[in-house]
């Protein structure tokens, strides 16, 4: 619509520099040294709410991080879209790998650089943009309610209750997030699915006390070496996860709908060449899109023990540990597959050491439907901006409360994501394309407008 343009064209510079602003702000939840910036962060996107038209928005605090809700309302006989983001971020370490400060936001080669840039400070910015954009030009078409947290990378463990507690004020017809990625700018995409996460801690205990390797070497088990073997020992030589009864509920699919996710644009070459690898790894019998998509999988994500500081101290290390995440599909349960895990590393644990076994946040898998107005609507909103319709992809990333909005508030989800696989997202350098800002801001008002009228 050409309001649209026309006030996009105009306020670009403006829409930039605020997001900017919002970058500078250090809101990184898992570390309490930062619980005063979190709140700071929780403050801007409140008024940046009010400032975009909204006729409340408000601080909802929780036992952890706040919660931001807003809304505006223009006619209960319309529909309404929810609108869920995060404004919290993920540590920035390692600080040293980064070629600017993670908080103080750069514009390079027309990226913006800064932790948050695309993870989801700049995807949930979107939002309020649009929402300016169509308050200030008399054109939003249905309600809007925004509820952005500030504990998705922590696992967003107080964002059910406020579900269950505000049914009533979180009413909508649709939830609408972008916090995924696209394939390119070329070949725009939709998500149309989440894995889910179940993520355990291991401690392997050997001897009483750190011990000589020379005096003891050789005589008493090292719990570093044994926790090496009984990681390794996870996925078999076609690198299937070998934990007995972790693919009992994985649903597979079939001949079509496997080669429909294979027809996405996806070059090999690419793909190693950017990540610096020979080759790719994973399980046998599945394509890396099919790997990421629709497969499980198990990492470690964090391991240590032993004498890990400058220089060489022989040393036979009393523990070891490892943090180990696994990536669940439909109709996999994080429940049952912590269950599966601790009974499994526990029994392969030898007679020389003990293991403990923990679970931190977990979140279930979801699919999302094409085949409904909200997915109809997201689809000509991309051809309207891009000019092609969006391929449909399944997307490897988690976002465990999208499982909790269907089934706490009876909700579907449309996952309208403007990132790229490339962003850096959780890495050094993070960063988001400028283009996928404005593009993102231009696309989601044809949302709310294809919805609204799609939906009467
Ligand atoms: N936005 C990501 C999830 C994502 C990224 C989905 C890219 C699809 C494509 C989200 O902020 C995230 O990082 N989630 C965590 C899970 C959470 C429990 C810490 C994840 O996926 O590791
Ligand atoms: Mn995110
Ligand atoms: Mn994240």
């Amino acid at each position: 619509m050409q309001v649209w343009n026309d006030y996009l064209s105009q306020n670009k510079q403006r829409f930039l520099d605020e997001l900017l602003d919002l970058l500078r702000i250090p809101s990184v939840s898992a570390d309490s040294k930062y619980k005063g910036d979190v709140a700071r962060c929780a403050e801007a996107v409140k008024q940046a709410m009010l400032d975009a038209g909204a006729d409340k928005a408000e601080i909802c605090p929780t036992s952890g991080h706040p919660i931001v809700y807003g809304e505006k309302m223009i006619d209960p006989s319309l529909p309404t879209v929810l609108v869920y983001g995060h404004y919290d971020v993920q540590p920035p370490d390692p600080l040293e790998l980064w070629h600017s400060g993670p908080f103080e936001p750069v514009i390079k080669d027309e990226k913006i650089y800064a932790r948050g840039a695309c993870d989801d400070k700049g995807q949930m910015f979107m939002h309020v943009k649009a929402l300016e954009m169509m308050t200030k030009t008399n054109t939003l078409p249905c309600n809007v309610k925004l509820m952005i947290e500030g504990e998705e990378e922590v696992g967003s463990s107080n964002l059910g209750k406020f579900l269950e507690d505000n049914k009533e004020k979180l009413k909508a017809d649709i939830v609408l997030i972008s916090d995924t990625s696209m394939i390119s700018m070329e070949h725009p995409s939709l998500e149309t699915g989440l894995r889910g996460l179940a993520y355990m801690e291991v401690e392997v205990t050997g001897p009483n006390r750190d011990l000589h390797s020379g005096v003891y070497g050789g005589a008493v088990a090292n719990p570093v070496n044994i926790l090496c073997k009984m990681i390794a020992s996870l996925h078999d030589e076609n690198n299937h996860i070998t934990i007995p009864g972790f693919y009992d509920k994985v649903q597979s699919l079939g001949d079509a709908d496997r080669k429909a996710l294979n027809e996405a644009p996806f070059d090999l070459s690419d793909y190693k060449k950017d990540l610096g690898v020979n080759e790719v790894w994973g399980e046998k019998g599945y394509t890396t899109l099919e790997r990421t998509g629709i497969r499980p999988t198990l990492d470690v994500n964090g391991i240590w023990g032993g004498y890990t500081g400058e220089g060489a101290k022989t040393v036979l290390p009393s523990k070891a540990n490892a943090k180990i995440s696994m990536r669940l599909v439909p109709n996999q349960t994080s429940d049952e597959i912590t269950e599966l895990f601790t009974k499994h590393f526990q029994s392969i644990a030898p007679d020389y050491v003990t293991v403990k076994v923990s679970a931190h946040h977990g979140g279930e898998p979801v699919v999302t439907p094409t085949d409904s107005v909200a997915y109809k609507a997201a689809a000509k909103a991309i051809q309207t901006s891009f000019g092609k319709d969006p391929i449909p992809t399944r997307g490897g990333g988690s976002i465990p409360i999208v499982a909790l909005f269907e089934s706490v508030l009876g909700l579907k989800t449309v996952l309208l994501g403007f990132g790229l696989d490339n962003d850096n997202i959780h890495s050094p350098n993070e960063k988001y394309d400028v283009f996928n800002y404005f593009k993102g801001i231009e696309t989601i008002p044809y949302f709310h407008k294809y919805f609204a009228e799609m939906s009467k």
